[in-house]
């Protein structure tokens, strides 16, 4: 009874990017990608909750999410972002 989106449901119809996966693209928020998927799906979810998210705010609310590349500053700048892209900055 719930509804679910994948990384693959953020595509719009013709394939293009969502602007939080530009946003990761751009700042290179990933080395292997691993964790990607739950990374900006989890972005997705906190700029939902908290469109003018602090960066501390941001870190505290990725903290269940693990990147063994240690790609975390690098993850931050995208989820920053990704909320002046959504923002329209
Ligand atoms: Fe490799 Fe995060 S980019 S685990």
């Amino acid at each position: 009874g719930r509804e679910l989106t994948t990384i693959e449901g953020l595509e719009g119809p013709n394939g293009e990017l969502h602007p939080i996966q530009e946003a990761y693209v751009e700042h290179t928020g990933f080395q292997c990608s691993y964790c990607t998927p739950g990374f900006i799906l989890t972005t997705k979810a906190l700029l939902e909750e908290q469109p003018d998210v602090s960066r501390d705010e941001a870190r505290a609310y990725l903290a269940g999410n693990l990147c063994r590349c240690g790609s975390y500053v690098k993850i931050l700048d995208s989820v920053m972002d990704a909320r002046d892209r959504l923002r329209g900055a």
